[in-house]
């Protein structure tokens, strides 16, 4: 299975921080914002992986993370043209998709939790065999997503975009396993009224065809948007405090990388040394020393 992180768009709701940077390489307390997502795909034990932005931001991206070989990925990138949605991401990434299954993860959306791992090999097992894995996560006030419509039986019947009378609290995070269908299936949909090519329209053709599986995230695993300033701030001050209270990083890749096995005790000894005048860097190097 290979993996997209969309990390383009405008980042308009977050201007002026992102009049002149690109939000997914905002720092969310103490590493950029797209961390995160390449943390999930690397979790679900995805190490083909390409990177989508915007023609100004993508040398930065390429900069920051080069050819992925120090983590023990195979890091790709490509330009998206126009912010033409999130279901662009297919077309964009035909060739690099090729004849594969494929798992997208929005540049800004942050997992932590317990088990996030299973979850992940679970979802990627089931499509393996066919069809596609999205997941809901029970939010407050889901106007701003995706959101899933249950019938009396707990059948998903609906997912709904936007929609301003939601039809229940479970929104649908940004996180997608498709089989190699979804290509052809980005390629049919119609853009919606505000002009995008809408992953929920992809989600829905999946479902009309009996192949959609909703996989409930439970009260162990946190999904943090990062739409808003505040939500941006909300996600760094969580980050800060479980990283200070159990003493694990979350999103720490070059951890992921080493307990993974894509690299040794000694390449995560020497990516340590590079950072060694933070606690970033002097936390990578206890963990080489624990290895
Ligand atoms: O965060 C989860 C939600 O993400 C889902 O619940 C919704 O169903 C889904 O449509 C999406 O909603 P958003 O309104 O949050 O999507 P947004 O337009 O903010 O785009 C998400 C990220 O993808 C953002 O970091 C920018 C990037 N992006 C977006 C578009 C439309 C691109 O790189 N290219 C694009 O064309």
């Amino acid at each position: 299975m290979k993996g997209i992180i969309l990390a383009g768009g405008t980042g308009s709701r977050l201007f002026p921080n992102t009049i002149v940077v690109s939000k997914q390489l905002l720092p969310v307390y103490d590493k950029p914002l797209i961390y995160y997502p390449l943390s999930v795909l690397m979790l679900a034990e995805i190490r083909e992986i390409l990177i989508i932005s915007t023609e100004e931001a993508l040398p930065h991206y390429q900069k920051l993370l080069q050819d992925g070989s120090r983590l023990g990925l195979s890091l790709h990138y490509a330009v998206q043209e126009n912010p033409r949605g999130l279901a662009d991401a297919f077309l964009v990434g035909e060739e690099f998709i090729g004849s594969d299954s494929v798992c997208l993860a929005l540049g800004d959306n942050v997992f932590y939790g317990q088990n996030l791992s299973l979850l992940l090999q679970t979802a990627k097992r089931r499509v393996e065999s066919g069809g596609a894995v999205v997941f809901g996560c029970m939010v407050k006030d889901p106007r701003e997503f995706g959101v899933v419509e249950f019938d009396e039986q707990n059948r998903v019947i609906s997912i709904e975009e936007k929609p301003l009378c939601p039809k229940s609290n479970y929104a649908v995070p940004g996180l997608y396993i498709y089989d190699n269908q979804v290509v052809e299936i980005a390629k049919h949909i119609q853009p919606s009224p505000r002009e995008e090519l809408e992953i929920t329209s992809v989600n829905n053709e999946y479902l009309k065809n009996g192949k959609l599986t909703v996989t409930l995230m439970g009260r162990g695993i946190s999904w943090l948007d990062t739409g808003s300033p505040k939500s941006m701030y909300k996600a760094s001050s969580f980050v800060k405090t479980v990283q200070e209270m159990q003493g694990f990083y979350i999103a720490c890749i070059e951890e992921i990388a080493w307990r993974k096995g894509f690299i040794s005790t000694e390449q995560l000894r020497r990516l340590g040394m590079q950072l060694s005048m933070t606690d970033y860097g002097k936390y990578i190097l206890s963990i080489a020393e624990e290895g």
